[in-house]
């Protein structure tokens, strides 16, 4: 049997996620594991069309495919993005398609389940049979259970290619209207009330729904708006992995493009952000990931907080919940709030217009008022696992984060010091285990859960 692996890490063989292929391919003796290290190889496999096509032969010979990646920001990195565009935009799917397919990555758990749903939904694109996704902690396999877990995920991978099992689609084809935005007059009503405005987005062609929609927002405003044509921003490479940055921020590439500086003047620096992009596959473009990942030279450390956003999207994008789940995942770790999305999905250009201004306002507005939305899960959850990683295991090499974290207070409930809490534990809790008491405390719970909150109504005038 012959398994190709399509190694998404920049790092190449220097990948973490690489040793759990080799411990899967080492318990598997009888079958051939070829790994092509497409994000490190990005650049050749894009301009040399003879290695591009030996990668889609290899994949036609073979009997399944692993996709095994590490997770970057809450998907893969913008060389595997780029990768899977090229299959498409290539017309190369159909080396895949009836392939069978696993996929596997290595990460810290952050969103590491948006990363699946993403390469799962691109499988199905594929016209492959997905067979299992398997997402270990970076350090899983120095573990039995891990070691385990990595055995019986090789283990069905094959065994489900060896008997043929039948699989099916998860994820509906996405379907794209055909339509032209065109917008009325713009009424530029929206003060910007000397609030700084930065709007970014990934070019689209002269003309495009995107390029339109932009031009739309910017229009809407009375006073200046920065635009900002990602394209356009001197970015020499995608983020390697190096970490560097963890010691005190600093990205290998500082001084060498302009990426650093543009994202600290111009982004770190606004009231207000619009993030405008075309869904390219099920994702933002390749070039957009290479900015988010690029992003990361702050690495755990949230640095839009207060800021206010929106996102403008053209395309699917109310058939990818996935990709509304990255995009606040990320924005509520960062501290932002997002005030909406608008796209041109759905609705005539009038009504867009009106969505589109609607927003602009919105956005505004709240700038202005410095409303926010709590954090959900989202971001509270996933703060909670980087403040983990960075108290323990990871702290060495994020050092930055530590000094940080320490300073915003991310640890003061790390441990929990709650005083007041701790104490009525010590009390309570050996209460209950009488059983009379239970009985009482137990009818009361409901009554006890609100008290706090009624005093709050309660204190309120009529
Ligand atoms: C730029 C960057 C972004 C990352 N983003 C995430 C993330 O969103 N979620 C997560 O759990 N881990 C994230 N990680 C951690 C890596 O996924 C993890 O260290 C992985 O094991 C690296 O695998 P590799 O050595 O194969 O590249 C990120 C690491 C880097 C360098």
């Amino acid at each position: 049997m012959k398994i190709i692996v399509l190694n998404g890490s920049p790092k190449g063989d220097t990948s973490v996620t690489m040793q759990y292929v080799h411990y899967v391919a080492k318990l598997n003796p009888g079958c051939e594991f070829k790994i092509y290290n497409i994000s490190q190889q990005i650049r050749k496999i894009e301009k040399d069309q003879a290695y591009f096509d030996e990668i889609l032969a290899q994949v036609r010979a073979a009997d399944g495919v692993l996709w095994a990646f590490p997770l970057y920001i809450l998907t893969v990195h913008a060389h595997y993005k780029r990768f899977i565009e090229l299959l498409f935009e290539r017309g190369a799917g159909e080396a895949f398609r009836d392939k069978y397919a696993a996929t596997l990555s290595t990460s810290i758990h952050f969103f590491d389940h948006t990363a699946h749903n993403y390469m799962h939904a691109i499988c199905d694109d594929l016209g492959m049979r997905f067979v299992d996704s398997f997402s270990p902690y970076m350090y899983d396999l120095t573990k039995l259970a891990g070691q385990e877990q990595t055995a019986g995920f090789g283990k069905r991978f094959l065994a489900a290619i060896e008997q043929q099992v039948p699989t099916q689609r998860q994820y509906a084809p996405l379907v794209r209207r055909e339509f032209v935005y065109q917008p009325g007059l713009a009424q530029a009503s929206v003060s910007t009330a000397g609030k700084r405005v930065v709007i970014l987005h990934d070019g689209g062609r002269p003309g495009s729904n995107l390029a339109t929609m932009v031009a739309r927002c910017r229009d809407a405003f009375a006073g200046p708006v920065q635009v900002v044509d990602l394209n356009d921003v001197l970015i020499k490479a995608s983020c390697q992995g190096c970490m560097r940055c963890g010691y005190n921020y600093h990205c290998a590439y500082e001084g060498k493009d302009g990426f650093i500086d543009f994202y600290r003047s111009t982004v770190m620096q606004a009231d207000v952000l619009v993030y405008a992009g075309t869904l390219v596959d099920r994702q933002l473009s390749s070039r957009w990931k290479m900015v988010l990942d690029r992003a990361f030279f702050n690495t755990h450390t949230p640095v839009l907080t207060g800021k206010q956003m929106a996102f403008v999207l053209s395309g699917p994008f109310s058939q990818n919940a996935n990709l509304r789940e990255v995009l606040l995942g990320y924005t509520e770790f960062q501290g932002a709030n997002v005030v909406g999305f608008a796209s041109d999905e759905f609705g005539s250009s009038a009504e867009i217009d009106a969505v589109l201004d609607g927003l602009m306002a919105a956005v505004l507005r709240a700038t202005l008022a410095a409303d926010s939305h709590p954090q959900t899960f989202r971001g509270i959850g996933g703060m909670k696992v980087f403040r983990d990683d960075i108290w323990g295991p990871l702290r060495m090499v994020f050092q930055a984060d530590h000094r940080a974290y320490r300073r915003l207070g991310f640890y003061r409930t790390f441990p929990q010091r709650d005083w007041n809490a701790l104490l009525t534990n010590a009390i309570m809790i050996p209460l209950t285990h009488l059983a009379g008491f239970r009985k009482e405390f137990v009818r009361r719970t409901p009554q006890e859960m609100i008290r706090p909150l009624r005093k709050v109504v309660g204190k309120m005038p009529a």
